[in-house]
């Protein structure tokens, strides 16, 4: 059943952190079900413009209401992933979706401020929450490229500033993550420090966390030893931090390149090891079973595995 991911939030926040995955197609959405169901968690599917275009925006919601059908225990919400006005816009009026994230944290503060606020007004106006991102994660974002040295943090006084004056309903923040397979080197990890700050201004106010693949150097090892060629140095975010952060307000952790990692290695090793077959449907098969198993693992460190029951209620459901 979809809820609002206001609902989500409310439940969760403090608890546990809610995943958020994106998806693209019907391997992925039947996984992502699959591994929900597995784990009795409640997830947001995430839809990005690059998704929109892929797989068409009517393609996208006809998987997800048939998925619904497949699934009828699942509970989710459906957002919008670094929406641009025009994007969120066209979800906000299609009708489907529970929430959108407008980014416009490329732009100077007042201006950022003056886009979220925009789509504030339209998302309230039809009963959908708003995420809006404050300071600058590193690495590669939609069509936008930040140099990781250039990376700003979010300012926690800015943060109070942005979310009065925007009306934004989450707040993704900039806390050392960045997008990709390539976030850290060395001993880098998130800021928990800055999280902290940024928690102690807006108490109970729901934060994100975008970029947090862990980038699994075994799933790495594998993709490469079946005639991939990823750079090794590539390094995530250690998934067992996803719990510390839910105290600090982190209640939606954003995931989807360990997803990409996770089929890359599948249908690498599938086609090495049968270099005959061409019927795409049987690495599909595994595919899905792959991508539920990591996605009930996910749950289980986000603390949202088992919570579908509370969830069902506290929501009346
Ligand atoms: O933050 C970006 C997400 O990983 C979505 O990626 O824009 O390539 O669909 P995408
Ligand atoms: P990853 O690239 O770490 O999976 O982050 C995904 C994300 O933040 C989507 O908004
Ligand atoms: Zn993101």
């Amino acid at each position: 059943m979809i809820v609002t991911t206001d609902q989500l939030f409310k439940v969760a926040y403090g608890k546990f952190a809610i995943g958020a995955y994106n998806i693209n197609n019907l391997e992925q959405t039947r996984g992502l079900f699959k591994g929900c169901i597995d784990s009795q968690a409640p997830f947001i599917i995430q839809i990005s413009k690059g998704a929109r275009s892929y797989a068409g925006v009517k393609l996208l919601e006809g998987l997800i209401r048939a998925a619904e059908q497949e699934f009828p225990e699942a509970i989710f919400a459906v957002h919008i992933d670094h929406g641009d006005v025009a994007t969120c816009m066209d979800a906000i009026e299609s009708g489907f979706y529970s929430s959108v994230m407008i980014d416009a944290s490329h732009e100077p503060l007042e201006k950022n401020i003056e886009i979220t606020k925009l789509v504030v007004d339209a998302a309230h106006a039809k009963g959908l929450s708003v995420e809006a991102e404050l300071g600058q994660l590193g690495g590669v974002e939609e069509d936008i490229v930040v140099d990781e040295k250039h990376a700003n943090l979010t300012d926690p006084d800015q943060a109070v500033e942005f979310v009065e004056r925007s009306g934004c309903d989450s707040l993704a923040v900039a806390i050392g993550t960045s997008h990709g397979a390539y976030k850290f080197s060395g001993s880098q990890g998130i800021h928990f420090d800055r999280l902290a700050e940024i928690q102690q201004r807006l108490p109970g106010f729901p934060l994100v966390m975008h970029g947090s693949s862990s980038v699994p150097a075994e799933e790495v090892a594998r993709i490469n030893a079946a005639g991939g060629a990823i750079d090794p140095s590539a390094k995530g975010v250690d998934e067992n931090s996803f719990i510390r952060a839910v105290p600090l307000g982190v209640t939606k952790v954003n995931i989807d390149t360990d997803g990409r990692l996770v089929w890359t290695r599948v249908h690498r090793e599938f086609f090495r090891d049968k270099p005959d077959v061409f019927d795409f449907r049987k690495p599909g098969l595994i595919f899905v079973d792959e991508y539920a198993k990591f996605i009930a693992h996910k749950n289980e460190k986000l603390g949202s595995a088992g919570q579908l029951d509370l969830v069902r209620q506290e929501l009346g459901l």
